[in-house]
């Protein structure tokens, strides 16, 4: 996904030097691509791997090496000179391990600083992106499987955006289909009054849809209008479109307040909005002659799938997929959009792999899976509770998001106040600890998830993710507003000091702590090629175990170095906050 050189990338630097090398050491190969790695030991920051490779080829051929060893010495000796290499060493084995120059890794920062983080960011080939995300369904409660959707699809937005891509946030709520007909049929049959009453009337949705299935289920009258309700709703009959609306209406609304507490932004255009789309989109397909008849009903048959893509059903009515089809068709035709998102949960694998090879065939996407325009589904496992299993609540039902993140902001309230156990909180002070409780639990729920790999599947452990100790979001927020503290309380303005200031590295722990810094690029950059969240909060929690160490071992303020190491911070707090932003969560300065 990367085609311009990225400026922050360390690892992409040493790529070309080494690419380079490469082209005067070995001229008749000119195939081979620089391999580097990040070099744990001592004796380098990041390794050159090249000559393991290469000797075997080269022995083939008459050269004047000897083995890997003179390889990696030629590979050494070839090398361009440049200001970021301290020095490389050929290790045992044909290793080339790289030190860089310590000066150069200061002054990185503080161009950063600067520049802004901004110029750390990865270029992306693509200028436009659609993220899928959320997607809930109408009448029915969002539960915590939706969390992740819309956990992981906000953050991978956010990771596109900072990468100055621009990003089609979508809420494909599922607006449309046969259960419509059912719960507008209930709705005149229970509230006669429907069209003047209020939302509340109806009350509690999810409720309301039950009831109205169980009367579908058991009444056949009623399920025939229901059947006909359909058909008049989607002939755009004015009744049945308002009173679809109503229902609509009321889901958004219980929708947005989950997406305002989350700090979320989405744009609905729900399944109804394709629905239009659909005939001509699938005549598109017809015409290419993917379309095929089965069974009464209209099919893409798709090579080595046992059943085919349904996309129009044997009673003429239109499905999930051709929904699908035509949102997909929207997005690339309409919204001219090269790369196409979509989240949900690994149950989903089966449809969006046959959407996408439909869509594939018909020359929409490229064949090349990394090439645009181009479309992933982004799977995630699911959350469990603490036994284990598929979260539910006693009554065995699904888990309403509200409640979790209710539960987590008072458990944050609870540990807040127990941290000032010396002081009596008069009614004003804990009123000022809400937005703070409500800044870290929602952030420690986000954090909880986004640390897994997405594909695996968690367990929710409300205890732990409010540690203020480890990997947790709080333990990450305190060590943000130390930061911050600490340059408080050296009273210096430091975009001034910025200017004037300079880095320089007097000990190891400064040194570990700027490499760390540098890294950033890296790991944004991977998390952002394979949309893995996960990445970045490893790479976060590792800044914040480099700070610790720098902090524990180096006093700031009072000390001659006190203006170097000032900056240091600052860029610290710069990357964190950065980070924290991609990820969702507010930082807090003071907490
Ligand atoms: N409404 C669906 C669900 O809750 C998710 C929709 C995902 N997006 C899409 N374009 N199919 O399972």
């Amino acid at each position: 996904a990367l085609d311009e050189e990225s400026v922050g990338n360390l690892k992409k630097q040493l790529e070309k030097l080494f690419a380079a090398s490469l082209r005067v050491t070995v001229p008749d190969e000119p195939d081979v691509e620089p391999i580097i790695t990040v070099c744990d030991k001592e004796s380098g920051d990041y390794q050159c791997n090249n000559a393991m490779k290469l000797w075997p080829r080269l022995q083939r051929k008459a050269t004047e090496f000897t083995g890997r060893q003179s390889v990696a010495q030629a590979l050494k000796n070839n090398l361009p000179t440049s200001e970021m290499v301290e020095s490389c060493s050929v290790e045992q084995g044909g290793f080339v391990n790289i030190i860089l120059s310590k000066q150069w890794v200061a002054k990185s920062i503080h161009k950063m600083l600067m520049d802004g983080i901004g110029t750390w960011a990865p270029k992306l080939s693509v200028k436009r992106a659609v993220v899928d995300f959320s997607s809930p369904n109408i009448a029915k409660e969002m539960h915590v499987g939706h969390l992740r959707s819309t956990i992981i699809g906000d953050t991978i937005a956010r990771m596109l955006e900072f990468s100055n891509v621009e990003v089609l946030r979508r809420n494909h709520v599922g607006d449309w289909g046969t259960q419509f007909g059912m719960l507008i049929e209930f709705l005149f049959e229970t509230f006669p009054d429907w069209e003047n009453s209020n939302d509340q009337a109806i009350g509690d949705l999810e409720a309301f849809y039950k009831a109205s299935k169980k009367r579908f289920d058991s009444d056949s009258d009623f399920k025939e209008r229901a059947q006909q309700a359909v058909v008049k709703l989607q002939g755009g009959e004015k009744k049945y479109r308002k009173a679809w609306q109503q229902i609509c209406e009321i889901s958004r609304k219980g929708f947005e307040k989950v997406y305002e507490r989350l700090g979320v932004r989405l744009e609905e255009k729900g399944e109804s909005f394709y629905n239009p789309y659909i005939p001509m989109v699938l005549e598109l397909l017809n015409e290419k002659g993917l379309v095929e008849e089965s069974e009464g009903a209209h099919v893409i048959f798709i090579e080595g799938k046992k059943a085919p893509l349904i996309v129009i059903k044997r009673d003429g009515g239109f499905n999930y997929a051709s929904t699908d089809l035509a949102a997909l068709w929207y997005r690339l035709n309409e919204e001219k959009a090269e790369w196409i998102i979509y989240l949900t949960d690994a149950s989903q694998r089966e449809h969006f792999d046959m959407v996408f090879t439909a869509a594939k065939r018909a020359g929409w996407l490229s064949a090349q899976g990394n090439k645009y325009p181009r479309a992933d589904h982004i799977h995630f496992g699911l959350v469990k509770g603490e036994d284990g299993k598929r979260m539910r609540t006693r009554s065995t039902e699904v888990v309403p998001l509200i409640n979790l993140l209710d539960k987590a902001k008072s458990g944050c309230k609870d540990a807040l106040i127990l941290r000032g156990q010396d002081r009596e909180w008069t009614e004003e002070e804990l009123m000022q600890l809400e937005p703070n409780a409500e800044a870290i639990g929602y952030a420690a729920v986000k954090y909880a998830d986004l640390k897994n790999n997405r594909e695996t599947s968690y367990i929710y452990q409300e205890k732990q993710m409010l540690n203020d100790k480890g990997d947790t979001a709080v333990y990450l927020l305190y060590a943000y507003a130390r930061i911050c503290s600490i340059i408080k309380k050296s009273g210096t303005e430091i975009n001034e000091l910025k200017k004037v200031g300079s880095i320089e590295f007097t000990k190891d722990a400064e040194c570990v702590l700027g490499l760390h810094l540098l890294r950033f690029a890296e790991a944004i950059e991977e998390a952002c090629t394979n949309l893995y969240p996960n990445v970045l909060c490893k790479y976060l929690y590792g800044l914040s175990l480099a700070f610790t160490g720098f902090y524990s071992g180096c006093q700031v303020v009072g000390t001659a170095e006190e203006s170097s190491r000032l900056l240091l911070c600052e860029a610290t707090r710069v990357v964190m906050e950065q980070c924290f932003h991609i990820l969702g969560i507010t930082p807090l300065e003071r907490i």
